[in-house]
């Protein structure tokens, strides 16, 4: 069974790991991940197997009555596909909510189809995009979802 709790200090080493697996691109080191987690406006949350291992996680910026920003989601590729990333999506956008955010913005990989799909399954709308954002050759699409 999977179930899903806020993350702890004590998950930062599995964020970090897991980053570089899942994000190659633009893995976050330690230091970037305990600052986060520090942060009142900052929320995460991961996803447990039975055994308590982490499979998933996902984060927000939510600075109060404004426009959130989704700082990462990733499920480990054994689990994905079981509706794990749109749970965790819940949780941080009821967060959010919360919060008083009225909208929720995000910066996706342009080639990246899983995770625009899975976006788009939460009605997020395309927006702009943003050339080099992670990097060069690698552009980000815009998404926005109103919530209001
Ligand atoms: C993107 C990612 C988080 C999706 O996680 P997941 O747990 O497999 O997603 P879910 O099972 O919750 O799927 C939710 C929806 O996403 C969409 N989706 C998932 N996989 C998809 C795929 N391969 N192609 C198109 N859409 C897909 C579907 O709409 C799906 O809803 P449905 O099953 O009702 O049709 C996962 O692929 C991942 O971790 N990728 C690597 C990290 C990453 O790129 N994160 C996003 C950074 S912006």
């Amino acid at each position: 069974m999977i179930t899903y709790r806020e993350a702890n200090a004590f998950d930062l080493p599995v964020f970090v790991s897991l980053d570089k697996q899942l994000f190659p691109y633009s893995p976050w080191s330690a230091s970037q991940y305990k600052e986060e987690f520090s942060s009142p406006t900052r929320h995460f949350v991961v996803a447990l197997d039975e055994h308590q291992n982490i499979l998933g996680y996902a984060g927000v910026f939510a600075p109060g009555a404004a426009e959130a920003d989704i700082l990462t989601v990733g499920v480990v590729p054994e689990h994905q596909g079981k509706g794990v990333a749109k749970a965790l999506m819940a949780l941080i956008t009821d967060w959010a909510k919360a919060q008083g955010t009225t909208s929720m913005m995000l910066e996706v990989k342009t080639d990246n189809l899983e995770a625009i799909g899975l976006y788009e399954s939460l009605g997020y709308l395309k927006l702009n995009t943003r050339k080099d954002y992670f990097g060069a050759g690698l552009d980000a699409q815009v998404m926005r979802l109103e919530l209001l």
